[in-house]
């Protein structure tokens, strides 16, 4: 799949193991989406605060400023989501206010399982729903930059709890529709993301075996935090086993630390390869790869740098 066809999706959903990049990709993605001329919008779950802080250090970028005025920010709070679903079915205001009040409505929300989770969803199912109605101001496309694993696929487990659970009536129908977004592979993508390192691969093959349970579709893997060889380790281990010794002269420090980086290097990139490897031999899903980048601190440029590796990885199809 290229990236264009990939970003011709309604909803992307980015999963994956704590700190392997899950907001990253989300941004890099939605640059991309944006410089294809989209207008697109993040989404971050429940508490979370790592979108919203990249998100606002793409204002710091060249190219990412550019393109921010495309992109917005949205953050899904379970309990918003209900009470905003609540106004829409219940029109009268009183009666609203008296339901939010009491202490039996407090008590639901806070006890009835799944409850938030399942009116986040359905609130990023409106999002993405409006996506498709060609209305003025909905985005084209929307990303949202899952929390880690267990609780991702929690999210993404409710309208298929909720649907079996309640026969008949609104909740069945409202969940239906949620998973119809979901499972339509035309619509939606779920985009896991790695890196290649062996704990985190076990998590990503464990992710695909759930997401495969929940009948939902891979659109990509991307494994990120690749490190390169600098050069092949045979010359490294050529220059011995005596750097950083003490005593040495200034320049020799200097090219001891150069050294022992490099063979760093090669020690991760070799550890990298294998696991990589570990993923190709069981996934099925295209699969791109990110360079480590290294840098003081991550910003807006680098995201470009990550969105222009993405579109060479998946190749070059579309705008
Ligand atoms: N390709 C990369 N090269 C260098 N640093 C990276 C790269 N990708 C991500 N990082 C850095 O790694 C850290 C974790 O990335 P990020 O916040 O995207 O991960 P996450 O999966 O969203 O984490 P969390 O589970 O905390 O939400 C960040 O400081 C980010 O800037
Ligand atoms: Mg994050």
């Amino acid at each position: 799949m290229s990236l264009s066809t990939l970003l011709a999706r309604r909803l992307l959903f980015t999963v994956g193991k704590g700190g392997v990049g899950r907001t990253t990709v989300t941004l890099a993605l939605a640059l991309e989406a944006a410089r294809q001329g989209k207008r697109v919008l993040v989404i971050e779950l429940e508490g979370a605060r790592g979108l919203e802080r990249a998100y606002r250090a793409l204002a710091h970028g060249r190219e990412s400023s550019r393109l921010l005025g495309r992109i917005s920010y949205l953050a899904v709070d379970g309990k918003a989501a209900l009470e905003e679903y609540l106004v829409m079915i219940i029109p009268v205001r009183r009666l609203l206010q008296t339901i939010f009040d009491s202490a039996v409505y407090q008590y639901f929300v806070a006890a009835a399982p799944g409850l938030k989770e399942l009116m986040t969803v359905g609130k990023i199912w409106f999002e993405a729903d409006r996506s498709g109605s060609g209305a003025e101001d909905a985005p084209d496309i929307v990303l949202v930059d899952g929390p880690a694993t267990g609780h991702s696929l929690q999210y993404l487990r409710m309208p298929q709890a909720a649907f079996e659970a309640f026969p008949v009536g609104l909740v069945h129908r409202e969940a239906e529709r949620v998973l119809g977004l979901l499972r339509d592979p035309v619509a939606t993508a779920i985009v896991v993301v790695s890196t290649a390192e062996e704990m985190p691969v076990n998590e990503t093959l464990e992710i695909f075996g759930g997401l495969e349970g929940l009948g939902l579709s891979v659109g990509t893997l991307v494994v990120n935090q690749v490190h390169d060889a600098p050069c092949a380790r045979a010359p490294l281990d050529l220059l011995g086993g005596d750097v950083g010794r003490a005593g040495d002269a200034p320049d020799d420090i200097l090219f001891d630390e150069a050294v022992r980086r490099a063979r760093e290097e090669a020690g991760w990139a070799g550890i990298n390869d294998v696991q990589i490897g570990r993923l190709q031999e069981a996934v099925r899903a295209p699969l791109a790869r990110l360079p480590y980048l290294f840098c003081e601190e991550f910003g807006g440029d680098h995201l470009a740098t990550l969105a222009g590796v993405l579109r060479a990885e998946l190749g070059r199809e579309g705008p």
